[in-house]
């Protein structure tokens, strides 16, 4: 059975893109079958993964325009999955919908139609709450959210916690926080102290491997492969690899 995993965080900058990416090309490297779903009006996940490529259909057109999941859908053999990409239209949808019954629901329904095709699907969602990353956590069973961690990491998590419970008891869906992925980890005192707090006061599991502030990860974006194939014995992508098996389970 497919499980639909969202990447979320308000916060700009913690790696959701290049979490969603690596991760994603880990699983299919250990034979999964992967599809990526890049809801950000950003589009940081499709050029990273395709460049400047231009398609025929994003999410967008299936959110607004009704196109089948199927025709927004490409494969990366760079990547070893499948992408669902984004364009910058999407960061109308809050008013193009605003008046569209069932508009929480419009991903939940797309993803339904090819989820059967994929053993995992991952939603890289954009830096705020707003009514796509609604249409991510009402289309997933499991969120995980990656945190630079620094003073500030643990007001932003309560703030997705809170939104997660709002969801239950407004619109009746459960989503499991599966937990915190440590992201740009560099061992320093402070950071180590955040860390500290974040697994004392917010009641969700933080994964053991950390991913270090690594220089080929970001290089990996330029080069357009996921960062196993750009650096395979880097940091990164062992830590990369070592997370994914841990997410996996
Ligand atoms: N482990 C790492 N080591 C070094 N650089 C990293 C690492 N992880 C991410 N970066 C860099 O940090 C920047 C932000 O990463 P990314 O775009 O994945 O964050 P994001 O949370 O998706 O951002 P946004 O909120 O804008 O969508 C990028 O330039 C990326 O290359
Ligand atoms: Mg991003």
């Amino acid at each position: 059975m497919s499980k639909v995993v969202s990447v979320i965080n308000q916060k700009g900058g913690v790696a959701k893109t290049t979490t969603s990416i690596n991760v994603a090309a880990s699983w299919s490297k250990m034979g999964k079958k992967v599809l990526l779903v890049d809801l950000d009006p950003q589009s940081s996940a499709t050029h990273s993964i395709f460049g400047e490529r231009e398609f025929e259909s994003t999410v967008y057109d299936v959110l607004v325009n009704r196109v089948e999941a199927k025709q927004a859908i490409y494969s990366s053999k760079d990547f070893g999955f499948d992408v669902m990409p984004a364009e910058i239209l999407l960061s109308g949808v809050d008013i193009q919908l605003a008046a569209h019954y069932g508009r929480e629901r419009l991903l939940k329904k797309a993803i339904d139609t090819v989820k059967r095709k994929y053993d995992v699907v991952i939603v890289d969602c954009s830096p705020s709450l707003g009514l796509l990353t609604v249409n991510a956590l009402l289309a997933s069973k499991e969120v995980i959210i990656p945190i630079c961690p620094e003073y500030f990491s643990l007001k932003g998590i309560e703030l997705i916690l809170d939104t997660i419970n709002n969801l239950r008891t407004g619109l009746g869906h459960k989503v499991e926080v599966r937990g915190i992925v440590i992201t740009r980890y560099r061992n320093r005192k402070i950071t180590n102290d955040v860390i500290q707090k974040v697994r004392d006061e917010i009641g969700v599991k933080v994964f053991s491997n950390y991913i270090p502030d690594n220089i080929s990860v970001e290089e990996a974006h330029h080069r357009h492969v996921p960062v196993n194939k750009y650096a395979p014995s880097s940091k990164g992508a062992k830590a990369y690899a070592a997370l994914s098996e841990e997410l996996w389970v």
